[in-house]
């Protein structure tokens, strides 16, 4: 399954002009702050991040980490007192240097861990016996101080591709390839989630990207035209290749959320409107007022949602420019066939959406019913140090689409086989070995049991694989030369020559 759906996405996105790329599976954090935006969800809380750490430094923070406190006695206090102290000593040395880098939070830290150091002399020149508790309070502490500093650079397990992607565009100089560069991915994404039905920590997306850098002096007026034709062509593509898996109950909702100019003012005024309501909001919307209040936008609270509807929306307040792409990007997608609604409360949790966005939601998933999530993102290689590029792209959730799949019966048959090789007897082993060979080496995807079976359990065990044909040999058809061929969906029989059943199966596979 996973492989057909991934051949398929392969064979469609190649129609539309797009190539592989393989963007790598950790990234520095960073990247993903700057990108997807440090107030999001997934940068916030959902990011695996870790330090990539090593040297003597970092073993001996780990040595601290793994010290236990079984037994508070002399000989472990002095051990643990001669550890911390050859760490404040090597860690103070490489911060003169610069070995490490530190920000404020990071010296604050050292601070700390200097600081407790000095209190752990103290309290262990007052004898062990009497001060238990405080050495144990205080080893805690130093522990904590010494876990809080900052050992070498940030890296996350990737939430997501589109940062990579634009990173890749930077690094390779793809500006100078021939213009759009349309790219796709295939991979596991990572975020901290409640796994449940359709989320997972682990995922698997299906995305792909199309960039384009902007000519100098270009009057993006002149573009909106080509810039919705390509939304629409990227859309056509996801819903084409949706269409070619027979994914059912596709629903494709679109938006605009404007761009640079009009959005931070409608967003100042749906601040305002909240404001207004705050008192009948939930925690997470009050908290959103501030954040960032295109959020409230995406409440489920039943509660909350006769008051959403009386907000005001972004299709009325979008600039000239942004309603002109909107307008034409609906034009567009009706001249492809494609059939949408429009959702004005779609806003998307990542930081890098303007003007046009959309999600895909498809059947028998539950309440994790978004398989494909994408928008327009101009901008974005620029705020990553690239030259103003223009972008537009979606993910597909591959797990979710599996099971959509699944849900509908259209898993299919494992894998099926063309010939399932029946044999009895060591000389027919043989010539089934034989057979089996010349068969793969065309091409045909064959089943040999390992062991001889008797013919009706072989039959069995062919119709089970889906197999088309069994291929029957036992003492009678090595004597003769003439195979015994069954043709499983109807269960007729013929005797033919090897070669007349290799040419017999060319004609009908
Ligand atoms: P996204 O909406 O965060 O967008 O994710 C896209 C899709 O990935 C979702 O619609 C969903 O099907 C799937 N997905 C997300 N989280 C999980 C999870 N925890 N478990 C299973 N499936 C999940 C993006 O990632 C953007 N980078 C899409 C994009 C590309 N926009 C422009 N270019």
């Amino acid at each position: 399954m996973w492989n057909r759906v991934e051949q398929t996405a392969r064979e469609v996105f190649g129609t539309f002009g797009f190539g592989e790329i393989r963007p790598p599976i950790f990234e520095p954090t960073e990247l993903f702050a700057r990108a997807v935006g440090g107030e999001t969800d997934i940068v916030s809380k959902e990011m695996y991040s870790f330090q990539d750490a090593r040297g003597d430094l970092q073993e001996m923070r780990e040595m601290i980490r793994n010290l236990v406190l079984p037994v508070v006695n002399e000989t472990w206090t002095h051990a643990s007192l001669d550890l911390l102290q050859k760490f404040q000593s090597r860690l103070g040395e490489a911060m003169r240097t610069g070995e490490v880098r530190q920000d404020e939070e990071d010296r604050r830290y050292y601070e700390y861990f200097s600081q407790g150091i000095a209190h752990y002399h103290l309290v262990l020149s007052g004898g062990i016996e009497s001060n238990k508790l405080e050495i144990e309070r205080t080893f805690r502490l130093l522990k904590l101080a010494a876990a809080g500093i900052t050992l070498g650079p940030s890296v996350s397990l990737r939430p997501e591709a589109t940062a990579s992607v634009c990173r890749a565009y930077i690094e390779n100089g793809m500006h100078a390839w021939p213009q759009p560069v349309k790219l796709y991915y295939m991979g596991p994404m990572f975020r901290r989630e409640r796994p449940q039905k359709g989320r997972y920590r682990q995922f698997y997306q299906i995305g792909a990207e199309v960039l384009e850098m902007v000519p100098p002096n270009q009057d993006p007026a002149k573009n909106i035209g080509k810039d919705a034709a390509v939304d629409a062509e990227v859309i056509e593509m996801v819903m084409a290749f949706f269409g070619r898996l027979g994914l059912e109950g596709v629903k494709l909702e679109i938006n605009s959320i404007g761009d640079r100019e009009c959005r931070p003012k409608y967003v100042e005024l749906l601040r305002a409107e909240l404001m207004k309501v705050k008192d009948k909001l939930g925690p997470d919307s009050q908290r959103r007022i501030e954040t960032n209040p295109l959020r409230v936008l995406d409440s489920k609270l039943e509660s909350e949602q006769g008051i959403i509807a009386g907000l005001p929306r972004i299709a009325d307040h979008l600039c000239g420019n942004c309603a002109g792409q909107y307008a034409e990007v609906k034009r567009q997608l009706g001249m492809r066939g494609v059939a949408y609604a429009e959702n004005w409360r779609l806003v998307r949790g990542l930081d890098y959406y303007m003007r046009t966005t959309f999600e895909i939601t498809a059947r028998g998933l539950g309440s994790q019913n978004a398989v494909c999530g994408g928008g327009r993102y101009d901008g974005l290689v620029e705020l990553l140090g690239g030259p103003p590029t223009k972008g537009i792209g979606f993910a597909i959730g591959e797990d979710r689409l599996i099971l959509s799949l699944q849900e509908a019966g259209k898993g299919g048959v494992a894998q099926g086989r063309d010939v399932f090789v029946a044999w009895m007897g060591e000389n027919a082993q043989a010539t089934a070995i034989a057979a089996a060979q010349k068969l793969r080496a065309a091409g045909f995807r064959v089943e040999l049991p390992p062991v001889e079976q008797k013919f009706r359990k072989a039959l069995d065990q062919a119709n089970r694989l889906g197999a088309r044909y069994a291929l029957i040999l036992g003492d009678d058809e090595i004597a003769t030369g003439q195979w015994t061929v069954k043709t499983l969906a109807d269960g007729s029989q013929t005797k033919m020559s090897e070669a007349e059943f290799l040419e017999m199966l060319r004609k009908s596979l």
